[in-house]
């Protein structure tokens, strides 16, 4: 492999642990002004300094991240679709590698749509990319299963992308979580780092984190998870501690919360948990009523393994039920948020301050 190519992965999967902490905020390029990330620069701007990396858009990062903050950015290129149109998956490259290299970027990133109608053009999308990248040293991250294609969200689906990913020649590949992930990674001969998918209780977010670095993935690139928290910025040091530092997800939880005691909450707005680029939940008006309750229960991304490390406090229920209830009556009002109850144990109180 050549140096540049080498250096530039080293700078997003570090070279200590070949682990790395991607802060995803490309979702507008298909989902527009979604939850919380309405402004980027206020989303992302608090952020950037807990991340390895940064998947954005290049529109975003000219408008929205500050030139002078040395952080890599992972340039999503692919595009053309909206999560209002006709099919997700008919996506094509959308930013040339000259332009990539003008921003700077450490790598490029783009979907593939295994199973899907475009899956031929996606995939030759990557081939091509991969073709045009590499004269230049540039990294390609695909990105596996979004879109309808999200609800086969099953080790043998996501087996079959990720490899197909590789074979193509992706230098990473990202995907969801699920059951035997350790499947999907065994099977990948690139490195695998996971989305978050739609967000969830923040301690089942750790927990899924734990179990994908203990499945073997090389990290996370993670967006609704930690922006779409009402702890942003704890939440994402709570992730760097699992992915850098190997925290438990008690010692990642403790860490959460002894954070938030630190840090005000970002705002009141409730979290309705919609955007979950199934292109079945996107036009809200024209849904039955009981499709829509059927969606909500249907929470793919939460990790299924080590069922033992799933427990969660109370005070994380109100909040999952309560964003159920706001799934099905929009129109709810907001509600106060409580802070977390934080009583750190002493052992990760101490590691906290590495953090
Ligand atoms: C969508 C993407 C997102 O960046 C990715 O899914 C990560 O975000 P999240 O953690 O919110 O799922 O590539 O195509």
């Amino acid at each position: 492999m050549d140096w540049g190519l080498k250096n530039r992965i080293a700078s997003i999967l570090k070279s200590n642990n070949g682990r790395g902490v991607m802060l995803a905020v490309d979702h507008g390029y298909f989902l527009g002004p979604t939850e919380k990330l309405e402004e980027p620069k206020k989303t992302i701007a608090p952020l950037v300094k807990y991340c390895d990396s940064l998947m954005v858009t290049r529109g975003v990062v000219r408008t929205s991240v500050d030139p002078n903050f040395p952080v890599p950015i992972v340039l999503r290129v692919s595009g053309g679709t909206s999560i209002i149109g006709e099919d997700l998956s008919n996506e094509k490259i959308t930013t040339s590698v000259k332009d990539a290299i003008r921003i700077n970027a450490t790598a490029l990133a783009m979907s593939i749509f295994v199973g899907a109608k475009y899956e031929h053009n996606s995939l030759v999308n990557l081939g091509n990319l991969v073709n045009e990248a590499e004269e230049y040293g540039l990294p390609v991250l695909a990105v596996t299963a979004v879109g309808k294609e999200l609800e086969k969200r099953d080790a043998r689906y996501l087996s079959l992308s990720c490899r197909i990913a590789a074979e193509f020649g992706a230098h990473m590949v990202k995907t969801y979580y699920c059951d035997n992930f350790e499947k999907v990674v065994s099977s990948c001969p690139v490195p695998v780092i996971i989305a978050g998918g739609p967000k969830l209780p923040e301690r089942d977010a750790l927990a899924l984190t734990v179990n994908a670095l203990k499945s073997g993935a090389a990290g996370v690139d993670m967006g609704r998870n930690i922006w779409q928290s009402q702890y942003p910025i704890p939440m994402i040091r709570a992730v760097r501690a699992i992915v850098h530092s190997n925290y438990t997800l008690d010692q990642a939880y403790d860490l959460f919360k002894k954070l938030c005691q630190e840090y005000p909450i970002r705002n009141n707005q409730p979290n309705t948990s919609r955007n979950n680029f199934s292109q079945n939940q996107k036009p809200q008006q024209n849904r039955p009523q009981q499709d829509r309750s059927q969606q909500s229960r249907q929470r793919p991304n939460k990790p299924q393994q080590n069922k033992p490390q799933q427990t969660r406090p109370q005070q994380a229920r109100p909040q999952q039920n309560q964003q159920k209830k706001q799934y099905q009556k929009p129109q709810q009002q907001k509600q106060p948020q409580k802070k977390p109850d934080a009583k750190p144990q002493p052992a990760a109180a101490a590691q906290a301050k590495s953090q």
